[in-house]
């Protein structure tokens, strides 16, 4: 038997839990299936379970895209006010932390309860625990073949998120469909993930693991962040990292300003008039905890001696360690841990005003699949949200 539907989604994620409400809201049967067996898993877990679901002072550039005018229609046509405009219609209550990035008071369980009870109003039918098996391209429309039966639909929707935490049912299966139609999908890797260290490196950081402090990151070819950075067991996290990840190259090093409110060779000059016989170990501890400015010295190779007494190469060496540190990392954690997945299907074979492919009429990409990711801060759910909306109004 073939079930018939106007709009199927494949993947009950961000992207595809808005395109099938937008889509089901103007009147179109809409199907959602999932091989998992809840919708909306990464939203749960997101933001330490409380989803930043999307940020105040959103802009184009806080996106990576190889078209960077790419993801300006989708979040013209649909924005942060229109996503805060339905959580406050279903009386969710929520804050603002750092950066303008909203986050539910209670729980992220919340974002999901609403896109499932908009899905609802619009009679979307969800099917979880359920597998495609292959999808063909008809004279109108698609047919897809699941482990439920086969499902003929005008539209076809790819809402298969990206690679990070598999764990969470993440697949390259989006990327696989997007090859068998011929769009070029650009090369994935992970994306907002913590760094790794060097062993030698890790030798003196990972008894600090725990430590936090304000730090600017930046990659090569990337904006600097300057925003927390936490030492970790196996290298350095924290959002300056996340962010600087978005940019880094695999094998680049990243610029690690650890004071970036210090000038630090102008603080030390000073220091150095006032207090000559300050041990340069306590002078950094006016800076840093205890043990990390204990440990700044041995990494460095610094002698612990009264700043008065310290040699020009010293001198030198302290300012550009602390304030241009050249970082380069072991590697990241990888998918494992990553938040993001850079790369994806590529964009210049896609609608920008509707997501939908150029060459094959009623196929959609929405969501992570695609070669757009954004900052740490609400950036992704909102291009989940912009990017779901647009299609759902088209397909
Ligand atoms: P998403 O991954 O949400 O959904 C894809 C769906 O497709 C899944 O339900 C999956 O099971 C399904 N699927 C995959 N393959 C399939 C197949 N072969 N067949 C059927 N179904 C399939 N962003 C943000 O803005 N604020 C935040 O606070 C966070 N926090 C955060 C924390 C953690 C730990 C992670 C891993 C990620 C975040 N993110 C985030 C990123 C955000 O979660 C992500 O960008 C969006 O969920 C992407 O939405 P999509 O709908 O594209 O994919």
């Amino acid at each position: 038997m073939t079930v018939q539907t106007d709009v199927l989604v494949i993947g009950a994620g961000a992207a595809g839990l808005m395109c099938a409400a937008t889509a089901a809201a103007r009147g179109r049967r809409v199907m959602v299936i999932d091989h998992a067996k809840q919708a909306g898993k990464k939203i749960l877990i997101s933001g330490g379970g409380r989803c930043n679901f999307t940020n105040l002072y959103l802009e184009p550039a806080n996106y990576l895209c190889g078209n960077r005018h790419f993801v300006k229609s989708a979040l013209a046509q649909y924005t942060q006010w229109d996503f805060i405009d339905m959580v406050v219609r279903h009386g969710i209550a929520y804050h603002e932390r750092d950066h303008g990035q909203l986050f539910c008071d209670d729980s992220a369980k919340e974002i999901v309860k609403m896109l499932l009870a908009e899905c609802d109003n619009g009679g979307v039918q969800l099917r979880l625990r359920t597998e495609v098996e292959s999808v063909s391209k008809l004279d109108q429309g698609f047919a897809v073949a699941t482990s439920i039966g086969r499902i003929q639909c005008q539209s076809l929707v790819v809402a298969t998120g990206g690679l990070s935490m598999p764990k969470l049912g993440a697949s390259a299966y989006g990327y696989r469909l997007a090859e068998q139609f011929g769009l070029m999908v650009l090369p994935t890797r992970a994306g907002l993930v913590p760094f790794t260290l060097q062993p030698q490196d890790k030798l003196h950081f990972e008894p600090l693991s725990g430590i936090s402090l304000t730090a600017t990151v930046a990659a090569r070819r990337g904006p600097a962040f300057t925003e927390q950075l936490l030492i970790t067991h196996r290298g350095v996290s924290g959002p300056s990292v996340l962010q600087a990840s978005n940019y880094r190259q695999p094998g680049e090093a990243v610029s690690v300003d650890l004071l970036p409110s210090v000038d630090v060779a102008e603080a030390l000059a000073q220091a150095r008039q006032a207090h000559p016989k300050r041990q340069l170990q306590t002078w950094l501890s006016e800076h840093f905890p205890a043990r990390l400015a204990e440990t700044l010295i041995a990494y460095h190779g610094w002698q612990n001696l009264p700043l008065g007494q310290l040699n020009k190469a010293t001198l030198e060496a302290i300012p550009a360690q602390l304030n241009r540190w050249q970082l380069k990392p072991g590697g990241d954690e990888g998918y494992r841990t990553a938040e993001v997945t850079l790369g994806g299907v590529d964009t210049d074979q896609l609608s920008s005003k509707t997501m939908e492919c150029k060459t094959v009429p009623g196929l959609f990409f929405v969501g992570e699949v695609m070669d757009v990711t954004g900052w740490l801060g609400g950036f992704n759910f909102q291009w989940a949200w912009s990017s779901g909306y647009v299609a759902g109004q088209n397909a």
